[in-house]
Parts: C-alpha cells; sequence; structure tokens
C-alpha cells in the first residue's frame, strides 16, 4: 500500500497589516481587550485585488517549488475556504489552471476544520492508489465577509493562505491517523452569508445574513470541549499517546482556547506552536500558515509526530496525526530548480492561454464566424 507523504510546503499572507489600535480607530475595542481574550496583536488584510484565489496560488507555488514537483503532475487540486472567490467556478479549479496542474480539483467547505478534512481526503486517496500527487490548499479571505461595524467578530479574523503538496512513497510514514467530526445542530452559532434562501431548521437567534456573525462564548465552550477530545481520539487510532507528540499545531482561534486544549492533554506549553498574535483566526489557511512558520523557526523539524487540531463552522471538527517528512522534496533550494520552477509558470501560463483561445475559438464556431459586409467598390473615375 503507497503511503502519502508532504513532500512540500508554502505559505502566503498579505502586506497589509492591520494592528490593534488601528482597530480601536473603527470599532469601541481596545489593544488590551483583544491581546488579553485573544492573545491577537494584529492581522492581515486582503489587498485590492487579493482574493482566496491569488493567495492560494502563491501559496501552492512555493509548496511545489519546495519540493521541485512539476504541477504538470498534480492530479488533483483541493481548496479548503470558506470565503472562495465565488461559489463556483471553484477556487480550486482557479488555482489548478493558474498553477498549470492536469488533475481534477474541488473546493471543501468545512470551515476552520476544512484544511485537516481536505488532507484527510487527499491522503486516502493516495493511499488507495486512484492518485499520486495531490495539491491542498487552505486560502481565506475572510475581511471580505467580516463586518467592520461588529467588534465581538471583526477583532477575530485575517487573511491568508497555506498549502502542502502530497505524494505517494512505498515508505511508511506520513499521515498516521485523522479524526473527523460534524454537529450540525450547532450550525447557527457561526454563521456566514447567505447565498439566496438559508435553510434553517430551527427557529435561529437572529442570524446576520450578509456577514460572519457568531455567539463567541458557546463556541468557545465548544471548541475547548473538542479539541483536546479530537487529538486523543486521533493519537489512538495512531496508536500513539500524548507523550509521543513532538509538536502540536492547534487552529489559531484564541490563544485561551488553545491554552485549555494544552491543559486537557497534559502538554507544555513548550510543545505548542502559536502565532496567533500575527494572524489572528486565518480559518482554512491557520494550520497550514502555522506549520509553515513552525518550520522556519526551527520548531517543527525532520521527522517530527505533529498533532494538528483544527475546529470551526459547521460546527466541525478534525485532527491528524502526522510524522513530518524526513527532508521536504527531492532537492534543496538551488539556482536550477529555481529556472525549472520559473519555466514551469510560464508553461503554465501559455497552457491557460491555450485553452482560453480554444474556448473562444470553439463559440466562434458554434456561432458560425460572422461574415464581414462586402463593400461596394468605387472606381477612382467612378
Ligand atoms: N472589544 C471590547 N469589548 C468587547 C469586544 C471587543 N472587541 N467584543 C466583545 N466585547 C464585550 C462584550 O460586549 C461583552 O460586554 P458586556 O459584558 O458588557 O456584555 C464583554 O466584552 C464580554 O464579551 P464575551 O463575548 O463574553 O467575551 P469572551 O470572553 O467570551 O470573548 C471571544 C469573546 C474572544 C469572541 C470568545 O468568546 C471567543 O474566542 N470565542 C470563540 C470564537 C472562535 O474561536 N471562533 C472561530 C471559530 S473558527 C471558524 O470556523 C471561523
Amino acid at each position: 500500500m503507497p503511503y502519502a507523504h508532504i513532500r512540500g510546503w508554502g505559505k502566503y499572507v498579505p502586506p497589509n497589516v492591520l494592528t490593534n489600535d488601528d482597530l480601536a480607530r473603527m470599532v469601541d475595542t481596545t489593544d488590551e481587550w483583544i491581546r488579553a481574550r485573544t492573545g491577537i496583536a494584529e492581522r492581515r488584510i486582503a489587498g485590492p485585488g487579493e482574493t482566496a484565489v491569488t493567495m492560494g496560488i502563491n501559496a501552492a507555488r512555493e509548496a511545489l517549488h519546495m519540493a521541485d514537483a512539476d504541477p504538470a503532475d498534480v492530479e488533483l487540486v483541493i481548496a479548503a475556504t470558506a470565503t472562495p472567490d465565488r461559489i463556483f467556478p471553484a477556487t480550486a479549479c482557479m488555482i489548478q489552471d493558474a498553477i498549470g496542474a492536469q488533475g481534477g480539483a474541488f473546493d471543501l467547505s468545512a470551515g476552520c476544520s476544512g484544511f485537516i478534512y481536505a488532507l484527510s481526503v487527499a491522503s486516502k486517496m493516495i493511499e488507495a492508489g486512484q492518485i499520486k500527487r495531490a495539491l491542498v490548499v487552505g486560502t481565506e479571505a475572510l475581511s471580505h465577509i467580516v463586518d467592520w461595524k461588529d467588534r465581538a467578530t471583526c477583532v477575530l479574523f485575517g487573511d491568508g493562505a497555506g498549502a502542502f503538496y502530497l505524494e505517494a512513497d512505498e515508505e511508511p510514514g506520513g499521515f498516521l491517523a485523522f479524526e473527523l467530526g460534524s454537529d450540525g445542530s450547532g450550525g447557527h452559532l457561526l454563521t456566514g452569508p447567505v447565498v439566496g434562501n438559508s435553510y434553517e431548521p430551527v427557529v435561529a437567534p437572529d442570524l446576520s445574513k450578509g456577514y460572519i456573525s457568531m455567539q463567541g462564548r458557546a463556541v468557545y465552550r465548544f471548541a475547548t470541549r473538542v479539541m483536546g477530545r479530537a487529538a486523543e481520539r486521533a493519537l489512538r487510532r495512531a496508536g500513539l499517546s500524548v507523550e509521543d507528540i513532538d509538536l502540536f499545531v492547534p487552529h489559531q482561534a484564541n490563544l485561551r482556547i488553545i491554552e485549555s486544549a494544552a491543559r486537557h492533554l497534559k502538554l507544555p506549553m513548550e510543545k505548542v506552536y502559536v502565532n496567533i498574535h500575527r494572524y489572528g483566526n486565518t480559518s482554512a489557511a491557520s494550520i497550514p500558515v502555522a506549520c509553515c512558520e513552525a518550520v522556519e523557526e526551527g520548531r517543527l523539524k525532520p521527522n517530527d509526530t505533529v498533532v494538528m487540531v483544527g475546529f470551526g463552522a459547521g460546527l466541525t471538527w478534525a485532527a491528524a496525526v502526522v510524522q513530518w517528512p524526513k527532508e521536504p522534496g527531492r532537492r534543496a533550494r538551488s539556482k536550477p530548480q529555481s529556472a525549472r520552477s520559473w519555466l514551469r509558470g510560464q508553461r503554465a501560463r501559455l497552457l491557460s492561454m491555450r485553452h482560453r483561445v480554444g474556448h473562444q475559438v470553439d463559440e466562434l464556431l458554434e456561432a458560425g464566424l460572422p461574415i464581414p459586409p462586402r463593400s461596394k467598390s468605387k472606381t477612382p473615375s467612378g
């Protein structure tokens, strides 16, 4: 049976920083309140023209570059997102086209648990032998759906994207176990914009139709209840225990929730990765961005046993036990590799252009070529 291994990872965060003090000028809040209640100091906000698609493309390219992988060999792109540019076409299809991948592509919606859900789908398809290479992207432009007048939610969220590139390998390792869960009866506690009519099985309290709406305390209670338990269940499935964890990478929603999960697991905070102060809650992007930074900071090392846990809208939760790769890609970063990545990028652009021109030619052929009216020729003498 093949195993699914992580071969490359990448992240993108917009350069535009929004601090707590900036927010205090927009709504009735303070830096002290936000830091004390959430652990957040600042977050990144998508600039003009930056969307879940564009951020996802940047993160995906970085992950492929690290692995020196040819995007033309990627057989599956999954984009976990709650903030797609459009309901359709899928964000994943736009990423597939931009990077020059050839296989299937679809979006997955499971709130902040989405990236782990997507990893479980992609890795199981690799383990089943259906595909050999997959790209999993978590990308969010939450600033596009935040109500900037609601101090209870606008201080929490930020934008960004992260991606993992996975490959089949006969060597045991990679994804050791998953735990996925959902409780739709709590769906109304955390909702996004309504598209068309909304299914509301129970009389829900005043759902905001255009923005993120959240009952913070209830979501807080839910999160502290499920995070530790989900991690324990996934560890049990992997035949491991809390002592085997080298690094715990939780969804970055609230520092107090992260500390409570660590307490539940009796895990010292030295084994817990936290970067919420820099980015706030970036939903499906939060775990891959955290992994990228944990590697950059030397906190996540080759062959480490990592436990990732997410929770969010749905309500959903998810945990994964992962053996971090012994080495990232086939090659270290080198000049020839950069040249290859550049050429692959150019090929993707040309391929996309060829397909687009092909669609237009097909349209013209279908419609019948327009025949220009013949102009009456005038003779110079006439
Ligand atoms: N600044 C100042 N005061 C505020 C702010 C703010 N930004 N927001 C709320 N308050 C006030 C409230 O109005 C309330 O005032 P009151 O006591 O006079 O009524 C007071 O602060 C306390 O409010 P609570 O909501 O009880 O504060 P709490 O300690 O619960 O913290 C928070 C709120 C941070 C939202 C917390 O409940 C939380 O983190 N919940 C979980 C949220 C979460 O993780 N969501 C993401 C899910 S992931 C996904 O899929 C998108």
